[in-house]
């Protein structure tokens, strides 16, 4: 799968630590994030790679700030993002079988590097349900639909 990753400041160790872990599971990374020295605001990089999925540049991606927080609600402003903030496996898994998210977004100040593989993991391994979770997206992208015309 091409994943897209993403990060501020605050998770430049924690980006690379799961960008090698993506590409040891066989996944093609593009890396939107900064490096270390370098300073970036989440918004800036929320938006970026929120973009980059809603133009299907990605499949899907991993956001990455001090809390996962701010960087997830800058994602979920570009239309057709659903970008989910996790710090548990259960709920890493739960996004994508119930809500199809399509960015995977945790803290590198509340989670672990182990956690954090193991999230990454449970979100790529699972499957959107569909049934009765597709009419709930379906929603969403309504309520997306209501705001543009508001
Ligand atoms: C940056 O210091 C920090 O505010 C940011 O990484 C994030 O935690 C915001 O939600």
């Amino acid at each position: 799968m091409r994943i897209g990753i993403g990060n501020d400041h605050a998770a430049v160790e924690m980006k690379c630590a799961i960008r090698s872990f993506l590409e040891e599971l066989g996944h093609e990374v593009v890396d939107y994030g900064v490096g270390e020295g370098e300073k970036c605001d989440y918004p800036v990089m929320g938006e970026r790679v929120g973009q980059a999925v809603a133009d299907g540049e990605v499949e899907s991606a991993v956001l990455i700030c001090g809390t996962g927080v701010g960087i997830s609600i800058a994602a979920n402003k570009v239309n057709g993002v659903r970008a989910a903030v996790c710090s548990d496996v259960t709920t890493a898994h739960l996004v994508k079988e119930h809500n199809n998210a399509n960015i995977l977004a945790f803290g590198a100040r509340i989670v672990g590097t182990e956690k954090a593989k193991d999230m990454v993991w449970a979100y790529l391994e699972a499957e959107f349900m569909g049934g009765r979770h597709a009419g709930r997206v379906a929603m969403l992208s309504e309520i997306e639909q209501r705001q543009r015309k508001a």
